[in-house]
């Protein structure tokens, strides 16, 4: 019988791309949206074939009614408290109450359960999550991939095109970063929610790469030179995103305030993974480091 995956947040980026992974194998897909959801992208998800549940997250009976039948939830819900705590909380408890016996939360990140809490915000507001999660006996798995491998293209500290510059801390230059594309973050979540039982956690990552690898790829790929360069020591590029974060106050109500994405970069060299589940399933391509910098290189 074919499985029935609910995905919540699926006009989203990681979220669109996980219900086509879900159709593409069989599976019958249905995909929250709201009302201000992206129309044209809910269009998209409508053709290839998924059904379109329009909800309001307040709206528990009808969230209840959506959860009806359904092997296992995935969230790719992105925000602060009220999304990643009220929503999914109430999302979980829906799900608890028809009966689903499955939930993937919205991870999707570097694995937070060996740093420290208060060292990323966003991160702590998944810890929260997994508290509550962890206390129901729905069967969890959370996906930990990393960093987007997309964002090598936006000019971060770890990969500044316009400088030409590799930023590292401490004395991490050969410190494997673990970087997944959306893509194949997508394709392995969708493999996950349709076995019966999978772990508590998984770990995968497109490429690990560290600043002076990343720097020998350019050079085989543009024959150009990038300087891996030290940006400080691992605890004064903490005490500075402290200090960001309490000058900037404001920034407690943005998803990707300036201080957060720092805390990300932090969390990056912070932790890596021990080990990869990449292999699990034997039909996915993983996108390599040189094929991923090509594209846009
Ligand atoms: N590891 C990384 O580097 C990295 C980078 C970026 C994101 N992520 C993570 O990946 C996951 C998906 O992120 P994404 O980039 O796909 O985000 P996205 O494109 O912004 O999509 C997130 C979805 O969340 C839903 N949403 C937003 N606000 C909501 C609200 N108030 N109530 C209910 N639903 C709401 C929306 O769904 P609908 O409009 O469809 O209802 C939206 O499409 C998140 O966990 C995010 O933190 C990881």
């Amino acid at each position: 019988m074919k499985k029935i995956i609910l995905v919540a947040g699926a006009t989203g980026n990681l979220g669109s791309m996980i219900s086509l992974a879900l159709v593409k194998r069989g599976a019958v897909v249905k995909a929250l949206v709201r009302k201000d959801s992206d129309v044209t992208k809910s269009s998209i998800l409508k053709d290839a074939g998924v059904e379109i549940i329009s909800v309001d997250y307040d709206d528990i009976e009808h969230l209840r009614k959506a959860c009806e039948g359904v092997d296992c939830v995935i969230s790719t819900l992105a925000g602060l408290t009220e999304v990643i705590l009220d929503t999914q909380k109430r999302l979980l408890d829906a799900a608890l109450s028809a009966g689903v016996k499955r939930f993937i939360p919205s991870d999707f990140c570097t694995d937070y359960n060996a740093l420290i809490p208060g060292e990323n915000r966003n991160f702590d507001l998944r810890r929260a999550f997994k508290e509550y999660i962890d206390k129901t006996k729905i069967a969890t798995t959370s996906i930990f991939n990393g960093a987007f491998a997309d964002i090598l293209q936006y000019n971060t500290p770890i990969l500044n095109l316009k400088n030409k510059t590799i930023g590292y801390w401490g004395d991490k230059a050969d410190w494997k970063l673990d970087f997944t594309t959306v893509k194949n973050t997508a394709a392995f979540t969708s493999e996950v929610a349709l076995q019966e039982h999978t772990p508590r956690d998984l770990h995968i990552a497109s490429f690990q790469i560290s600043p002076n690898l990343l720097s020998e790829q350019i050079k085989l790929i543009t024959g150009q030179t990038y300087i891996v360069q030290k940006l400080g020591e691992m605890d004064q590029f903490s005490d500075s995103i402290k200090l960001q974060r309490a000058s900037n106050p404001s920034g407690e109500m943005e998803l990707y305030s300036k201080w957060q994405q720092s805390q990300y970069l932090y969390s990056m060299y912070s932790t890596q993974h021990s080990g990869i589940d990449n292999n699990r399933y034997e039909n996915l391509e993983w996108t390599s480091a040189s094929e991923l910098l090509q594209s846009f290189l």
